[in-house]
């Protein structure tokens, strides 16, 4: 590979890790097994090994930060200490590699180590005050996360006090929160009674409900949680992870079983396969084993501690990235072999094509799976996958089963190869591909199917959120071409849905009022509703807050959308194409006219209105929650990092990488005098 190879296909690795992150962390709906995930992360790194140089061409890596979990609506709260990742391993080679690093490090062979499931749920870190619960918070980006301890006070296992007489001033002890599959079951129903979509997985489930703003939605759904180690915590209140584990267990904590205390690394690998054979009857997901040294004196030890510290201890880059003292061995993702009865093609709501395997049924990881995802055309030519070949599916958790390869010598005679369709197969026009995508697209808006998977999104909770409209409603009013384009929706009669279903008058009537209720409702809904490419909730609750109208964001001028919170040039191009489409453009005024009427939010009142704070070091009166508050009460936002679109950072003591970046940027830099002088309108 020649070092401009390498440069574009890290830059290609960067693009595709970071899209898989803010799916996985932040939106909550992944669509990769983490085994594929990790593949991605795994190669980037390597190649940011073999060609260092390349590594100036962005911002920083996805592989030296951890992923985002903030969301709106939470107040922000900073770590006493950050939450770190684990570097994982599939391969035993490097889980010896492990070992044998700790012994050179400390020159010591007998090494002890604990063993634990690694839980497939929500990383947490609960505060205990004097031994009362005062807060909880996401992971976050590490540093800082959200505040959801109301949500977390709704857990049932979890003491709100430490069974302690004299317990710790104040420990931060960290976990994992998560939902049973039985009740992962249970909430599905609803949702699927309800006509909303199902949750992929267990873990999707538990994210998006310890994200709900609503603390009683929280509480009709039982959340589990487990705790594991700890952060800050004064006094110290343990030695070593065995002690810490009994600790946490004698205080009250529902802690992680089973969990193996050993040495040497025969007695690790012993302990592994035995979680492997049982991890399938643990009351949560297991995707691994994590391998931790046991003595806290020796995970201290200036030659292990974190990776992101050069080894002395001195720090190298700012912030610590995973401990060298513990490690994840992940279990392969389950795969079995099966064969494509054919290819099929499915189309999205902005008019994808997306290549399906249709598959003799086959049992994996417990359920029977029939069909799975060929991604894109270009996966397809990759791998070479014909129909009638047998290949391996593979699937881990609950997520949509992908074919991996193609099983090879199985071919039968005269197969050939798949040609992707050069037309939607559901309204014949002629596929096209943008330039730079992988994705072929139907380019008609009006494809019944495009429209029907739009209306199905449209009318969904993150959308308009109309009651009783599901996916089966949609359906029918879509066959019987009732509802050709969106803003027919709005039209609806009475008469129009009588003859769908058989004395249906109460139903028809409920529907038309649940229609009619959702005509006055927020802006950034009806933006969500739309399918703009690259906009899902969180961007368009930003653009509602920027533009305030549908009229202003269909003007909006790239250069404009560019400062919107949180995009880049790709989205603000993306929305730009789309807000310049005739038919688009068509099809807002059309929605308007039907009697859509979007509200805008709320205008922040305060002089800091569209100004981005960064908050650095110690202020010497403000604590950085009251500082943050006071800007935000302005009118303005607080952000973790420091970029271009920073307004101002406000520095105090010890300040670090984020004023350096501040006065490399040419940020103004306030101190707290400062500060308080902008809010008082200086
Ligand atoms: S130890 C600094 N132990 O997996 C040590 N983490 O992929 C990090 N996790 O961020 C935490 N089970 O959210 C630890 N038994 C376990 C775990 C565990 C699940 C999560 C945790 C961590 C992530 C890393």
């Amino acid at each position: 590979m020649t070092p401009e190879e390498a440069a574009l296909r890290i830059a290609t690795l960067r693009a595709e890790v970071a899209r898989h992150d803010e799916l996985y962390y932040r939106q909550a709906r992944p669509e990769l097994t983490d085994f594929a995930y990790d593949g991605l992360k795994a190669e980037l790194a390597r190649l940011e090994c073999a060609f260092p140089s390349a590594d100036a061409t962005g911002g920083p890596s996805p592989t030296s930060r951890v992923g985002d979990d903030r969301a709106e609506g939470f107040a922000r709260v900073r770590h006493r200490q950050a939450m770190t990742t684990l570097d994982n391993t599939y391969d035993e080679a490097e889980l010896r590699e492990f070992h044998a690093r700790l012994v050179r490090a400390l020159s010591a062979e007998d090494l002890a180590y604990t063993i634990e499931p690694k839980v497939d749920g929500v990383a947490i870190s609960l505060t205990y005050e004097e031994g009362r619960l005062s807060r909880a918070v996401t992971r976050g980006d590490g540093e800082e996360g959200d505040d959801v301890t109301a949500n977390v006070r709704t857990i049932r296992s979890l003491p709100s006090t430490l069974a302690d007489l004299a317990p710790p001033a104040v420990i931060e002890v960290r976990g994992e929160i998560y939902l049973r599959e039985e009740e992962f079951r249970r909430i599905n129903q609803l949702q699927e009674e309800a006509g909303e979509a199902p949750y992929a997985n267990p873990r999707n489930l538990a994210a998006g409900t310890l994200k709900q703003l609503d603390p009683r939605i929280v509480a009709s759904r039982r959340l589990e949680i487990v705790l594991y180690g700890i952060g800050h915590c004064e006094p110290p209140v343990a030695t070593s992870q065995t002690k810490l584990h009994d600790r946490l267990r004698a205080w009250g904590l529902p802690v992680l079983d089973p969990f193996w205390s050993v040495r040497g690394p025969e007695a690790v690998w012993t302990a592994i396969r035995e979680l492997d054979a049982r991890r399938r009857t643990l009351p949560f997901g297991t995707d691994g084993a994590v391998v931790k040294l046991d003595a806290f004196a020796q995970q201290r030890h200036p030659r292990v501690g974190f990776r992101g510290m050069a080894a002395d201890g001195q720090a190298e880059a700012a912030r610590k990235l995973s401990p060298r003292w513990a490690c994840a061995f992940k279990f392969p993702p389950d795969r079995a072999e099966t064969r494509i009865r054919e290819i099929t093609i499915q189309v999205g709501r902005t008019g994808v094509l997306t290549p399906v395997a249709e598959l003799e049924p086959v049992l994996l990881a417990g359920t029977t799976v029939r069909r799975a995802t060929l991604h894109n055309a270009d996966e397809i030519a990759r791998k070479d996958v014909r129909p009638g070949d047998t290949v391996l599916v593979e699937k881990a958790g609950e997520i949509i089963p992908a074919v991996v390869a193609v099983v090879p010598g199985r071919r039968a005679p005269g197969a050939e190869p798949y040609v992707f369709p050069r037309a939607c197969p559901v309204c014949r026009t002629a596929a096209a591909r943008a330039e730079g995508e992988v994705a072929w697209r139907c380019p008609n808006p009006d494809c019944p199917e495009q429209v029907r998977r739009r209306l199905e999104h449209f009318a969904s909770k993150a959308g308009v959120d109309i009651d009783g409209l599901g996916e089966e409603i949609v359906g029918q009013l879509i066959d019987r071409g009732l509802v050709r384009r969106l803003p027919d929706l709005f039209r609806l009669r009475l008469e129009d849905l009588l003859p769908l279903r058989k004395s249906g008058e109460i139903w028809a009537a409920n529907l038309i009022a649940g229609i009619d209720a959702r005509r006055e409702v927020e802006l950034w809904r009806v933006i969500n509703g739309l399918g703009i490419p690259q906009v899902g909730a969180a961007a368009a609750k930003e653009l509602a807050r920027t533009f305030r109208s549908l009229g202003a964001l269909l003007d909006a001028p790239v250069a404009d959308l560019c400062r919107v919170e949180g995009f880049g040039d790709k989205t603000a191009h993306a929305v730009r194409t789309w807000c310049e489409q005739l038919g688009n453009r068509a099809l807002v005024t059309d929605l308007l006219a039907a009697g859509l009427s979007p509200r805008a939010p709320a205008a922040v009142a305060g002089g800091l209105a569209g100004k981005t704070f960064v908050l650095t070091g110690t202020l010497p009166t403000l604590a950085r929650e009251e500082a943050a508050a006071l800007i935000e009460a302005a009118g303005g936002r607080v952000s973790g990092s420091v970029s271009r679109k920073t307004h101002y950072v406000v520095a105090g003591e010890d300040a670090g990488s984020k004023l350096a970046k501040a006065r490399d940027l040419g940020i103004p830099v306030l101190d707290e005098a400062g500060l308080r002088a902008l809010l008082a309108g200086g």
